[in-house]
């Protein structure tokens, strides 16, 4: 198809001003999975309206589950819930729809899941997730391409060590976890605040989860019949949050980042003083500014409290304009660098050695036309189009629209020079 929707960004002397950021699309996508295991009318709160929460919604759907859409709000029913099956076509489109697999194999006893496609960002194993579930008594086949799960002597209770602290791992065992007989105990778990969120939605459908958010979680089983459906708000999107401040200290703000703990954003905070702005937190906003040059400093993605890898892209441009050179290094995923292919069209200055990229910065970044090859780096280069002289267009928006409710429209609060248009490429 020749026609395709872009998103074209022009040299923007300021972002400032105020955004309230989405609920997070990595919580709310495991919240509606975890919405199984309490048969009856959950309600969702805070739900972002992104192409990621389609998907999953049609995940749900296909089991059997009626799905009400408001603005940012769901209503599952999960009694209609027959079926243990997700099709192929679905999970290849997203891995995050093997989050139903832990929720499935509580409620069933068994589950019958595609193997999971989604991002191209490194090798994305699900080896941990089966190894925690095994834990559980879960017993695992491949079947023409579909993981086939049984508990034939039920769920039980396990004691897990997580080789990495694994956020997917971590919520597929706490979910089947929550209806296993006896108490389990995760460690090594990751840490991440959406895994706290997983919880307190649990622990609100009558599971007795302890300890989400630290390294061990304690999982007390439940009987199934004891959970139930709940009312639940999702956290505010802390990448979200970090991508606005990004492009505020990019260009100099003051940008104000609403409806986020700021704590959540410790590490990234720190990074960004450390590159020149000034910041100031409250108690669910975060305000940067900057006046001064941008700073070099040293990054490197690490599990949550550590330096989000859903950030590495932003910050990495950031270290692309700023005086120095910066080391970031990627700890988290193979093959996260593709961004900065990129964003070197447009004139930065990143050479790769495996998983550490040295970045030296230069004054200006030129327009160019160049492609999203997964959504945060998609983000990214829509800031850095803002700051590059001329126009930039960028190309495979989908992996924007995936993670980032109306980015373009928030961009433009903010006084961004930008615009999604559709542009015929054979034409051209
Ligand atoms: C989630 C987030 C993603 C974020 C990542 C790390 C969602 C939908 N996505 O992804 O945005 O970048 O956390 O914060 O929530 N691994 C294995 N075996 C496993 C599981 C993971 O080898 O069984 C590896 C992965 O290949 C990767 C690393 O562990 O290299 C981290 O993966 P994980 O923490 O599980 O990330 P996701 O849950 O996939």
């Amino acid at each position: 198809m020749a026609q395709e929707e872009v998103i074209i960004a022009r040299e923007t002397a300021n972002l400032s001003g105020m955004v309230r950021v989405s609920g997070a699309k990595n919580s709310a996508l495991k919240l509606i999975a975890a919405a199984i295991l309490g048969q009856g009318k959950s309600t969702l709160r805070n739900i972002p309206a992104i192409s990621d929460i389609d998907i999953m919604c049609e995940v749900l759907e296909r089991l059997g589950a009626t799905v009400e859409r408001g603005e940012h709000e769901l209503i599952i029913d999960t009694a209609p819930v027959e079926s243990f099956e997700t099709p192929y076509e679905l999970v290849t489109k997203m891995r995050a729809s093997i989050s139903v697999l832990g929720p499935l194999v509580g409620r069933f006893g068994q589950a019958r899941v595609a193997m999971p496609g989604g991002c191209q960002i490194g090798a994305r194993n699900i080896d941990m997730h089966l190894v925690g579930m095994q834990e559980l008594g879960v017993e695992f086949s491949v079947d023409h391409g579909n993981l086939v799960a049984t508990t034939p002597n039920g769920l039980h209770a396990g004691t897990i060590l997580l080789d990495f602290p694994s956020v997917g791992a971590t919520e597929t065992t706490m979910m089947a976890a929550c209806v296993a007989q006896g108490t389990t105990t995760i460690d090594n778990a990751a840490r991440e605040p959406e895994i706290e969120d997983l919880a307190n939605m649990l622990n609100a459908m009558g599971a007795h989860i302890e300890g989400a958010g630290s390294s061990t979680i304690v999982i007390e089983g439940v009987p199934l019949d004891q959970m139930h459906p709940c009312d639940h708000v999702t956290v505010g999107d802390r990448i979200e949050a970090g991508t606005f401040l990004g492009g505020g200290v990019l260009l100099g703000g003051p940008l104000t980042v609403e409806g986020i703990d700021p704590s959540y954003l410790r590490m990234a905070l720190t990074k960004l003083s450390a590159m020149g702005a000034d910041v100031q937190v409250g108690d669910d906003f975060v305000t940067v500014s900057r006046t001064l040059p941008l700073q070099a400093t040293d990054i490197q993605t690490l599990p949550h409290p550590g330096f989000p890898t859903d950030l590495q892209a932003q910050f990495m441009l950031l270290a692309a304009l700023a005086n120095g050179s910066s080391i970031v290094t990627e700890n988290v995923f193979e093959n996260r660098f593709m961004f900065a292919a990129e964003i070197c069209r447009m004139g930065a200055d990143v050479l790769i050695d495996e998983h550490h990229a040295v970045v030296t910065g230069v004054d200006r970044l030129q327009g160019a036309p160049v492609e999203s090859t997964d959504l945060r780096a998609g983000a990214a280069l829509v800031l850095a189009g803002l700051a590059a002289e001329g126009e930039t267009i960028v190309r495979h928006i989908q992996h924007i629209d995936r993670g980032y409710e109306d980015y373009v429209g928030k961009l433009v609060s903010l006084g961004a020079c930008v615009e999604r248009a559709t542009i015929d490429f054979a034409a051209l």
